[in-house]
C-alpha cells in the first residue's frame, strides 16, 4: 500500500506587512487560526481580506487578488452575488431561526431537501442537514454505526478511507481523513478507522504497470484489507470522487468500478464525499457522475451556498434510511442533530444558489470554460519543474519536482510548493500548495480571460521559482 508523504498542507500565508494598528497586527494579537502556524501568524500576521467581487478579493491595503481557489474550493459564484445576500436578508426577516428537532420544520429546509433529492446522482431517500463538511462526515459515520446496531450486527463498524483523503477535522472526520497533520499530536485516528491506497498513479504506479493494472492493484489491496479485518467488521468506505486537499488526484478510469465491486462483494456501504466535487466542479453536477460512483450516502457542503453561509447535507438512500428509521422509533428519537441543522437562513441561501446554478446553466458553463482551463493547465506539462499536471472540469493541480525524469521531489524542508504560492500571491494570485502540489480551483463563473490571467500570473511565479531552483535559493517569501 502506498503511504502519504507526511508533509503539512502548506497554505502559504504571505503575510501583509503589519503596521501597529493594522488589521493584520490586531489579528496576530487576538486570533487563534485554523490550519496556520501559530507562531508565524503571531509574528507576521495574516493577509487580511476585506472585500470581494467576482473572482477577485482585496486586502486591507487595497491590493487586488484573483482568487484561484474560490477561497477554500467553495465560492463557486465568486465573491459578489447580490441575490444570495438578498435571499439571506429576506429569510432573516421572515423567520431568522427555526429548527428540525421534535418533528418541527420550516419551508427553506423542505424546499432544499426536495431540490437536493431531485438533483442527486443516484436515487436518494432523505436529506439530513448539518453545518460543515466535517459534521456531515461525522453524521454519516454515526448513521452507519446506528444502522448496523439496528440490523443486529454490532461488530460491523470499521470505516475505511484512503491515505491523503480529506474528510474534515471533527473527531470521526479527522479519523477518516488520511493526512498526517490531522492526526499528529491529536491522538488520532480513533481505533477502527483504516486507510488504504490513494489512487495516484504518477506517485504510486509501479515500473511497467499500466493505469488499469494500478487500479486493479488498489482494488485488490482493499479486498485484502477487508478480508484480513473480517468483512463482518467493516461497515463503510469513504471516498471523494476527486481527492481535493490530497493534491487534486483524479483516479484512473476503472478505479471506482473495481473498488465498488469489492464493496458490494463484502456488503460495505459506500459514502461519496462531494464536499469539493459537488455542484459542478468536475464538469457534471456531481463528481459521482463524472467518475461513475453509486454511493449509498452522499455528503456535500461548500458550493451548496457558494460558501456564503455554512450548511452541509447528508443524503441517504432507501437502504440506509429504512434500516435506521425503525430503530429511532424503538429508541424514541434519532439522537443526533445540531441546533443549526437545516438553519433557515443558510437553507434559503442554498435554495437561491441552486436556482442560480439552474438559471445560468452552470454545468454548461463549466464544460465550456474547462476547455481553456485544461489547455492552460496542461500547457505546463513540459515545464522542467513540473512532474505532473492533472485536472478536470475547473479543478486541477501541478506537482513541482526537483528532477522530472526520476520524479524526485524537492527536499520537503525547502517548502517549494508554498514558496511558489507565495510568489503567485505577490503577483496578485491566490493559490494553494499541498506539499509541492499547487492547486487551482477558481470560481465556476470565471471568464476565459480571467482563466488566462490566472495562468499568466502563475507562469511568472513559476519562472521565478525555476530561477530560484537553479540558483539554489528559495528565500524571501
Ligand atoms: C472533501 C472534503 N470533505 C470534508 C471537508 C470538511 O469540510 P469543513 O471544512 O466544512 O468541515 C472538506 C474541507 O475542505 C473537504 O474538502
Amino acid at each position: 500500500m502506498n503511504a502519504p508523504d507526511g508533509k503539512p498542507d502548506g497554505i502559504s500565508g504571505g503575510a501583509a506587512p503589519a503596521g501597529a494598528n493594522s488589521l493584520s497586527r490586531r489579528d496576530a494579537d487576538a486570533v487563534f487560526h485554523p490550519y496556520t502556524n501559530a507562531i508565524a501568524n503571531r509574528e507576521d500576521g495574516p493577509l487580511v481580506v476585506t472585500r470581494g467581487d467576482g473572482v477577485y478579493v482585496w486586502d486591507e491595503d487595497g491590493e487586488k487578488y484573483l482568487e484561484g481557489m474560490s477561497g477554500l474550493w467553495c465560492a463557486s459564484l465568486g465573491f459578489g452575488e447580490d441575490r444570495l445576500a438578498e435571499a439571506a436578508a429576506r429569510q432573516m426577516r421572515e423567520l431568522p431561526f427555526y429548527h428540525g428537532f421534535s418533528q418541527k420544520s420550516h419551508p427553506p429546509q423542505i424546499e432544499l431537501a426536495e431540490r437536493l433529492l431531485a438533483l442527486a446522482p443516484v436515487p436518494m431517500a432523505k436529506v439530513f442537514f448539518c453545518n460543515s463538511g466535517s459534521e456531515a462526515a461525522d453524521t454519516a459515520v454515526k448513521m452507519i454505526w446506528y444502522l448496523n446496531n439496528a440490523l443486529g450486527r454490532p461488530q460491523k463498524k470499521k470505516i475505511i478511507s484512503r491515505f491523503k483523503a480529506y474528510h474534515g477535522v471533527t473527531i470521526a472526520a479527522a479519523s477518516i481523513t488520511g493526512v498526517p497533520v490531522n492526526h499528529a499530536a491529536f491522538d488520532l485516528p480513533l481505533d477502527g478507522f483504516l486507510h488504504t491506497d490513494m489512487p495516484h498513479f504518477y506517485r504510486y504506479g509501479e515500473d511497467g504497470e499500466t493505469e488499469e493494472g494500478f487500479a486493479t492493484r488498489c482494488a485488490d489491496n482493499l479486498n485484502r484489507l477487508i478480508e484480513e479485518e473480517g468483512p463482518d467488521t467493516v461497515a463503510a468506505f469513504f471516498a471523494e470522487p476527486v481527492m481535493g486537499a490530497g493534491g487534486v488526484i483524479v483516479p484512473p478510469a476503472t478505479y471506482f468500478e473495481k473498488i465498488q465491486a469489492v464493496l458490494k462483494k463484502h456488503d460495505v456501504l459506500f459514502v461519496a464525499d462531494e464536499v469539493i466535487c459537488g455542484f459542478g466542479r468536475t464538469g457534471e453536477m456531481w463528481g459521482s457522475q463524472t467518475l461513475g460512483l453509486k454511493p449509498d450516502i452522499l455528503t456535500c457542503a461548500k458550493a451548496l451556498t457558494s460558501g456564503y453561509l455554512p450548511i452541509s447535507a447528508v443524503m441517504v438512500n432507501d437502504r440506509v434510511f429504512d434500516a435506521i428509521a425503525p430503530k429511532t422509533a424503538e429508541v424514541g428519537v434519532f439522537g443526533h442533530g445540531f441546533t443549526y441543522s437545516g438553519h433557515p437562513v443558510p437553507a434559503a441561501v442554498a435554495v437561491e444558489t441552486l436556482k442560480i446554478y439552474e438559471e445560468i446553466d452552470l454545468i454548461g458553463r463549466v464544460k465550456e470554460r474547462s476547455g481553456t482551463f485544461l489547455a492552460r493547465l496542461y500547457g505546463f506539462a513540459d515545464h522542467p519543474l513540473i512532474g505532473e499536471t492533472m485536472g478536470l472540469g475547473l479543478v486541477g493541480a501541478v506537482e513541482i519536482v526537483a528532477d522530472k525524469d526520476t520524479k524526485t521531489p524537492f527536499d520537503p524542508a525547502a517548502a517549494v510548493g508554498p514558496w511558489l504560492v507565495g510568489r503567485a500571491q505577490k503577483r496578485g494570485l491566490i493559490l494553494r500548495a499541498m506539499g509541492d502540489r499547487v492547486a487551482f480551483s477558481p470560481p465556476l463563473v470565471i471568464s476565459d480571460s480571467e482563466v488566462n490571467d490566472m495562468f499568466d500570473r502563475f507562469a511568472d511565479a513559476l519562472a521565478e521559482t525555476a530561477d530560484a531552483a537553479a540558483t539554489g535559493g528559495f528565500t524571501g517569501n
